[in-house]
């Protein structure tokens, strides 16, 4: 078989963080890179079908690289659905006032330090001659150009900061591996419990399903090429001020 693009990619597809889209997202691969093995790895998860993860544990990213080497499949594509912006003791900030040490960190460990701790988790089972796609979930809300409105200062924070350290990571491993690319994906306010507390104001048009999510995040990363390594991009392929 001639890999003349990627939904023929022959390897290993991992989704870290099988929520709303990322669930939506390892099906797709599926049905659109037949020769892929898709795994999804996360905190729950049968399983027979998903890598324990904790993101936030470096014990757990140590045994990542090992599970996944057992596999004897070349990686070609990595795409973190992790995220978080709202938990039992976790609401994005209206205002200064409401800024917490302890909420910063969590917003931090997960949306800003987990995508770029599973890149060097990953990174020893890349193989220079092979086109490889990393592509993890930002947010337009994290674009600090972008931001007119204020408020949810940590998830801001912490998406700004994962998109500053992964275009650090693009720019080196075009110099290591240069068939990688990295990608920053905006998917679009979408139907999961991680929006769902906040879907009052979004229009239904504008609301997607897990599905129509997944459908055009993975048209636009499969469209990516080395040269335009390091990008942050929304749903629609548009790109999005930093
Ligand atoms: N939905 C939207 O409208 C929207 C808009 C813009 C950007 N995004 C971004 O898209 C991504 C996916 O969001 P979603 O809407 O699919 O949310 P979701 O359904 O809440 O999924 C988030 C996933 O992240 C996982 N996760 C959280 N902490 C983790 C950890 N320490 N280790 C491993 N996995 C962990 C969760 O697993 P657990 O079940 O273990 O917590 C869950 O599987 C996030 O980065 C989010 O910021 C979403």
């Amino acid at each position: 078989m001639v890999e003349t693009t990627s939904t023929n990619w022959i390897g290993l597809a991992l989704v870290v963080g099988p929520g709303g889209i990322g669930s939506a997202v390892a099906a797709q691969l599926k049905k659109c890179c037949p020769h892929l093995k898709v795994l999804t790895a996360g905190r729950h998860g049968p399983p027979e079908s998903s890598l324990q993860l904790d993101l936030e544990n470096d014990s757990d990213l140590d045994r990542l690289g090992m599970s996944l080497r057992a596999e004897s499949l070349p990686l070609r594509l990595v795409f973190n659905c992790s995220g978080r912006l709202h938990g039992p003791e976790l609401q994005p900030e209206k205002r200064l006032q409401q800024v917490e040490r302890y909420q910063l960190e969590q917003q931090f460990g997960i949306n800003a330090m987990a995508p770029i701790l599973l890149a060097k988790a990953i990174e020893p089972l890349l193989q220079r001659d092979q086109p490889f796609h990393f592509a993890s979930l930002s947010a337009r809300v994290g674009s600090i150009g972008d931001n007119r409105t204020g408020g949810w200062y940590g998830y801001r924070a912490a998406k700004a900061a994962q998109n500053q350290l992964l275009r650090c990571l693009s720019i080196e491993w075009a110099r290591r591996w240069p068939m990688a690319t990295v990608s920053l994906l905006h998917p679009g306010t979408t139907d999961t419990a991680l929006s769902r507390p906040f879907q009052n104001f979004v229009a239904p048009d504008k609301l997607f399903s897990p599905e129509r999510a997944a459908q055009q995040l993975v048209e636009v990363l499969l469209q990516q090429t080395p040269e335009q390594s390091g990008a942050f991009l929304a749903w629609d392929g548009q790109s999005i001020d930093w």
